[in-house]
Parts: C-alpha cells; sequence; structure tokens
C-alpha cells in the first residue's frame, strides 16, 4: 500500500488503538498516550485535531454501529449447539498437490463444484467459497453465508462484514491481506447455525483451504467455527482470549463480529484477542 490510502488507513488504526484504550480526547500532548497499555505502536503522526471527523467516528470497528442486525446476520449465535463432539480433521487435512497456494486453492474450488452434499445447496443462491490473499498468514474463518454474502458469493460483506473489515484494518492489514472462509459454503435457511452434519459435510473444505494457505493464526468468529476448527464443544466465552495449539496453527476464537453488533461492549475483548494475534504476527517465523 502507498500514497494517501495508506496514509488514512494508518492513521485510522492509530485513532482505532487509541480509542480502544479509552482515549476519548485528543489535543496537542495525546502522543503521549502510548502508555495507556495498549502495544500496537502507532505507524503514523499523531493528528492534531480535535477529534477525528464524523465519518470516521461512525465508521470504525468501534464506531457508532450498535443498532439491530436487520437480520441480514446469523441469528441465534448464542445458542448452545447440541451435545455431539466435532472431532477436528484439520490435522490430517492435506491440500491438493499443487505448485502454489493458489492454484492449489483453485483445485478445491474445483472439486466442491456446484456441490449437493448437504441440504443446504436446495437453498443457496451462490456457493461462498473464501476469499484474500493465498499466501496470507492470517485466516479468519466464520460460520456460514448471510443473505449479503449469498447474494454476492463473497464472506462477511454484509453488516457484519463490514465491521469485520474495520477490525481488519484496525490491525494493520487490508481485507485483501488476509483470507477470509466460512465453516460451510452455503447460506442456512434463515440464518440458523449450521447442524452438525453440514458442518462435518462441509468443514473438510474449509480445513483443505487452511492446508493449502497454511497460515500462522486462524481466527476463529464464534462458537461454531472456535467449534470446528478446535474439535471441542466449548463455547466461545469460554474459549476465547488465549491462544489453541491445534495442527501446527496457533488458533485465537473470539466473538462474531454479528454478536458485536448486538453487544458493542464486548469489542474491547476482541480487541485484547487480535492485539495478541498481531503480537504472535510480528514475533519471528
Ligand atoms: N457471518 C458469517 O459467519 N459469515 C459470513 O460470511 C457472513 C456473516
Ligand atoms: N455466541 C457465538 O456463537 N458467538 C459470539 O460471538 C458470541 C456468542
Amino acid at each position: 500500500m502507498s500514497g494517501s490510502a495508506g496514509n488514512r488507513q494508518s492513521v485510522l488504526a492509530v485513532l482505532e488503538w487509541m480509542r480502544l484504550a479509552g482515549v476519548t480526547h485528543l489535543t496537542r500532548r495525546a502522543a503521549t498516550i502510548g502508555t495507556a497499555g495498549a502495544t500496537h505502536p502507532p505507524r503514523a503522526p499523531i493528528p492534531e485535531a480535535a477529534a477525528p471527523p464524523a465519518e470516521i467516528q461512525i465508521g470504525l470497528f468501534g464506531g457508532a454501529n450498535a443498532t439491530g442486525i436487520a437480520g441480514t446476520t446469523a441469528p441465534g449465535r448464542g445458542r448452545r449447539r447440541g451435545p455431539e463432539a466435532s472431532v477436528t480433521p484439520l490435522a490430517g487435512a492435506e491440500a491438493p498437490a499443487a505448485d502454489s497456494a493458489a492454484e492449489a486453492l483453485r483445485l478445491i474450488r474445483e472439486d466442491l463444484g456446484e456441490c449437493t452434499r448437504c441440504r443446504l445447496s436446495e437453498k443457496r443462491s451462490r456457493i461462498v467459497f473464501g476469499v484474500g490473499d493465498p499466501d496470507a498468514r492470517l485466516i479468519f474463518v466464520g460460520e456460514g453465508p448471510g443473505v449479503d454474502e449469498d447474494r454476492q458469493g463473497e464472506p462477511f460483506v454484509g453488516r457484519a462484514g463490514q465491521l469485520l473489515t474495520r477490525i481488519i484494518e484496525s490491525m494493520g492489514f487490508r481485507r485483501e491481506d488476509v483470507y477470509i472462509a466460512n465453516v460451510v459454503k452455503c447460506r442456512p435457511p434463515d440464518n440458523r447455525t449450521p447442524q452438525a452434519d453440514e458442518i462435518a459435510t462441509c468443514s473438510p473444505f474449509l480445513f483443505q483451504q487452511v492446508a493449502a494457505i497454511r497460515p500462522r493464526v486462524i481466527v476463529c468468529l464464534g462458537t461454531p467455527a472456535a467449534q470446528t476448527v478446535l474439535g471441542t464443544r466449548g463455547t466461545i466465552t469460554h474459549l476465547r482470549g488465549r491462544f489453541h495449539d491445534v495442527a501446527g496453527y496457533r488458533v485465537m476464537p473470539t466473538f462474531h463480529p454479528a454478536y458485536l453488533l448486538r453487544n458493542p461492549a464486548a469489542k474491547k475483548d476482541v480487541w485484547e484477542d487480535m492485539k495478541q494475534v498481531m503480537a504472535f504476527l510480528k514475533s519471528p517465523d
């Protein structure tokens, strides 16, 4: 990234970092707030303006987006899943032999085809495979497409997706620097939680995507993603906030952005989790 777009993003990231660190007013002395407890170093000079423009205040990860989710993202994320124990095949997943991660992903997508392996295929409009850098070091895994994703064929493009994009940018990345995928590739009717057999049928494709990309970190968004990747039955509240090691990957479960839209107070928890991810990504391989 270069030029004013890059500078703007850096400034936005710094402003967001300060806001999450509890800074509510900017003054000329704001440069000293690096002691506020956050570890994320500013990448750009701190602007002297008394406050960011309204457009920035509204649009950011921590911004004024606490209204309802209007049915565009999956409800029922707080619901308990059944007692089935998921067993993660992530450890055994293999990507197709290929010269590059991009080619391996292409082969996985080809294998998926116009999938009818489970009932979710009956009501979907489009398969939502995944998007981003095939060589990403960071993957975000969601639950399943919502209505906007089903229409556009791309994960996390609705309201929750826009919040995810702001989280990614607050971490100093662009959306296209990371990879984003879901546990199930087809929208569950009425955005219900995917059922165990649907997850069992579809998650091997996610695991192959992970094996093709070989990221350093997998961020699991919400309970179903965390349970699927970790192969555990715990809920996100118990699983989040620390790394789990699975098959050579560091896995950070955190709250789903749709949950953050309903519970903005939890954004600071997600930010703490993302700071751990950022610190780990900065450490030597
Ligand atoms: N929620 C998800 O879990 N995934 C998406 O792609 C969109 C919303
Ligand atoms: N339940 C979920 O599935 N995800 C969250 O982020 C919070 C509660």
